[in-house]
Parts: structure tokens; sequence; C-alpha cells
């Protein structure tokens, strides 16, 4: 990638797109943000409410509504357009709508000789982010999904909550798919510097079949705020912000993203989360967790249910 300001290009300017914005600004992470929307109108709104607010934010930024014109010199685009589901949908139902979307935006990018990293949030994400990889062309390192890392932080919020400890400290991953088959990976789970069952053995205040209704939370917690507000946005654009942070910086952070399997958990030729070690290149390592019998199994379902959805929109 070319040495010189980050510009990341976000396609989609509604609640999720607008609050990845929001965040990216205030965590001043990028020197060039970009909107690009079908509602150019409202697009321009967006621009313009946006730089108003720079004069509070922590670095100086250009932001412009612009065109496909300005993924030449992008160095991370960001899709978050699409139709999100509403109460009662899941993710999968959004497929076939958002797949036609998708192959127009990738084609729309490619013929201005994008050479970045393509960040993809759009649901359902990891076949999404398999279809952005597929029409672009690009090396399956540079296409990530955001995957379950919003999951992820939802268990350690409500793990921290439970055990009274800073999220921070809570390392545990929601690996899968990003939806109803996602599963915990109990058997990697450290609080602190205590693997789980020790820290459950010495603090007996605590009962490990909350976890699995806490998981459940976890699992269920968009349909939850959705019937309550109609949409999610604030943590899927926080979460969004976290993996530009790790590529922007070349951290060689540990996230569990939406990466391309090649054998890794004994799986091919799928996008689904697992955690993985990124950097200013995309995608440096796949961290292969050896799971126990029953998170293997329950990882292995939540792979054969993206392939049967994935099937009819292959090409
Ligand atoms: C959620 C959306 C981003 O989990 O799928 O909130």
């Amino acid at each position: 990638m070319k040495d010189r300001v980050n510009r990341v290009i976000l396609i989609g300017t509604g609640a999720v797109g607008c609050s990845y914005a929001y965040s990216l600004i205030n965590q001043g992470i990028a020197e060039e943000l970009v909107l690009i929307d079908v509602n150019e109108f409202r697009a321009e709104g967006e621009v313009m409410d946006l730089n108003h607010g720079l004069p509070f934010a922590p670095s100086a930024m250009k932001i412009w509504k612009g065109s496909y014109q300005d993924c030449k010199d992008a160095d991370l685009i960001v899709i978050t357009a699409g139709l999100a589901q509403k109460p009662g949908e899941t993710r999968l139902d959004l497929i076939n709508k958002n797949t036609t979307v998708f192959k127009e935006i990738v084609q729309s990018v490619m013929k201005n000789q994008f050479d970045g990293i393509f960040l993809v949030a759009t649901n359902p994400v990891d076949i999404m982010t398999y279809v952005t990889w597929q029409e672009s062309g690009l090396p399956k390192e540079r296409v990530i999904g955001s995957g379950t890392t919003l999951d992820t932080a939802r268990l350690r919020y409500m793990l921290g909550d439970y055990f009274e400890i800073d999220p921070r400290n809570i390392h545990a991953y929601i690996i899968g798919e990003h939806g109803d088959t996602e599963l915990p990976v109990w058997s990697h789970t450290t609080i602190g510097v205590e693997k789980l069952d020790s820290f459950l053995e010495r603090d007996t205040r605590y009962d490990k079949a909350q976890l699995e209704a806490i998981f459940e939370d976890v699992r269920d917690a968009a349909y939850d705020i959705i019937e309550r507000k109609g949409a999610t946005f604030y943590g899927i654009g926080m979460s969004l912000v976290r993996i530009t942070k790790a590529i922007f910086q070349n951290e060689n952070s540990i996230l569990p993203v939406s990466v391309f399997l090649e054998g890794q958990y004994g799986q091919k030729d799928i996008y689904i989360g697992v955690p993985a070690v990124i950097n200013r290149n995309g995608i440096k390592q796949i961290i292969e967790i050896n799971l126990s019998s029953d998170e293997k199994q329950k990882f292995d379902h939540s792979v054969e249910v993206l392939r049967s959805i994935m099937k009819p929109i292959l090409k």
C-alpha cells in the first residue's frame, strides 16, 4: 500500500455507515474519508454534518462526498450498503437482495483500479465477503468481513458484567457465522490470567450454566436490539473502526474477522469468522484454535449452513 495519507472510502451512508464514520473521526484513525451512496443528496448532508464536527476531532481530516473514481487512491473500502434485517428477519434472509447490490458495487470499484483492502459489514456478512472476494479478484488476504468481531465484543462485555471484571481482561471468542449458528470457544477462554474453569473453581459465586444463558443473549443480541430500536449500528460501527485501526496502524492484532479458509479447521472455500492476525496488508495469519470436539461439531455445522445458503448465488 502507498506510504501516504490513509484514505477510507465508505460505501453506504446509512446508520451503520455513519456510525462507522462518526467513530472513525472521533478516534482520529484516517486522514481522508470519502462517502459514496446511491442517495447522493443524503450523502451530501452526512458529509456536511460530519465536517462541522471536525473542529472537535483529535486530528485533521478531509471528508467529502465522492464517486467510484476516488477508489483508485484508496487504502481501504468499507461496504455497509444494502438492506438491513427487519424485525423477525434473519441475516441470511437478506442474501439475494444484497448479492445483487454487491456485484454492482464491487464492479464499479474495480473499474477504477482499486488495489487496497475491502472491509465488508453488510449482512449476511460472511457471504457478502465471499461475493466481494469473488467479484474483485483481489487476494483473499485483502478481502475481510467484520465476522464475529461484534459478537466477541458482546460476549466480553456480558461476561465482564457478570464477573465484574473489565471486558478488556476477558479473553473470549465467538467464532463461526455472524448469525444464529455462531459459537463460543469456552475451551480457550481466560479471565485475566486464569483459564475459565480454574476461575469458576476458585470463585464459586459464579455458575457455568449461566454462561450458556449469556451466550444466548450474545447470539440473539441483534434481534433484541432490532425489536426495540429497529436496527443496530453503534456496536458494528465501532467494531469496523477497531478493524480499521488494526490495518492502518499495522498492529498485528488478533481479531475474529471473516476470512477465507483453505483447509484451516478442516474447511476450505468459505468465508467465516475465526481469529486472525491483522496488519497493514490485511490478513497476515489465520489462527487455528484446537477446538473441543463439541466446538468443532458446532463450527462445522456453521460452515455447512453458510455453504447451503451460498450455493444458489455462487458463480
Ligand atoms: C448485529 C448486526 C451488525 O449483529 O448483524 O448487530
